[in-house]
């Protein structure tokens, strides 16, 4: 499964960056007004500093101004995954944008219905919120789980499903083990992803015991050429 980071926020998208787990990186314009700075700014830096897909999402809510929106963005970076909402005028601009050789995110998916006209929209990606379908009492995991049912009946369909609106690792995995292509998750959940406490508690056991045998595996000089950087 593929991870994309869901944040603008540039020295975190850099941290995670290089931990080589970064496939890709989504915005959305709440994202942005909480990174501040030029929005088109930023996304170059981001398409600069993660090679995979980067959604940019368009801030109109009509056809004609959201197509050129969206293939302004486009030009920013051969990596810029125009993101629309799941909209007519949305979907319109999407299947318009796909024809034109411009990845698509359709966003704010919440039912299955409408990951079926994203997909015949032509979209790369879609993206179902499956946080905010739990805020609220429904089951957004089972929404993965449909949609993916409908998409592996037609081998014709390409789009991934992005899971989306993460709020924890468990949603990670879950995801996963429904063969969900993507989640895309705030960076606190891939650090999360990292923990667990035995890991941390049999690290510091290992240690411990090495530390008595009182050997070391670089010896002095090798330490210090590390030390001053000459490693390599
Ligand atoms: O990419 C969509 C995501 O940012 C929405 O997450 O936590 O605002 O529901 P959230």
């Amino acid at each position: 499964m593929k991870f994309f980071v869901d944040t603008a926020d540039l020295d975190q998208i850099r941290e995670l960056a290089e931990t080589g787990l970064v496939d890709g990186v989504t915005t959305n314009p709440s994202l942005v007004a909480k990174a501040g700075g030029s929005f088109l700014d930023l996304i170059a830096e981001i398409c600069r500093m993660v090679h995979g897909p980067v959604s940019a999402e368009v801030t109109a809510t009509d056809h004609a101004t959201m197509l050129a929106e969206g293939r302004k963005l486009a030009k920013i970076a051969p990596n810029v995954a125009v993101k629309v909402p799941l909209t007519p005028d949305g979907l319109k601009t999407c299947k318009t944008l796909t024809n034109e050789g411009v990845m698509v995110n359709v966003t704010l998916c919440f039912s299955a219905g409408q990951a079926l006209l994203a997909a015949k929209a032509g979209a790369t990606f879609i993206s179902p919120f499956v946080g905010r379908l739990d805020d609220v009492g429904s089951f957004g995991m089972a929404l993965i789980a449909d949609i993916l049912e409908i998409y592996n009946h037609y081998p014709m369909i390409a789009t991934e499903v992005l899971v989306a609106s993460v709020r924890g690792p468990q949603q990670v995995i879950e995801a996963a083990k429904l063969g969900a292509h993507i989640a895309t998750m705030p960076p606190s959940v891939v650090h999360q992803l990292y923990r667990h406490p035995l890991t941390e508690k049999g690290l510091e056991t290992f240690l411990a015991d090495w530390e008595k045998t009182g050997q070391r595996i670089l010896d002095s000089g090798e330490a210090a050429a590390l030390a001053a950087g000459k490693n390599g």
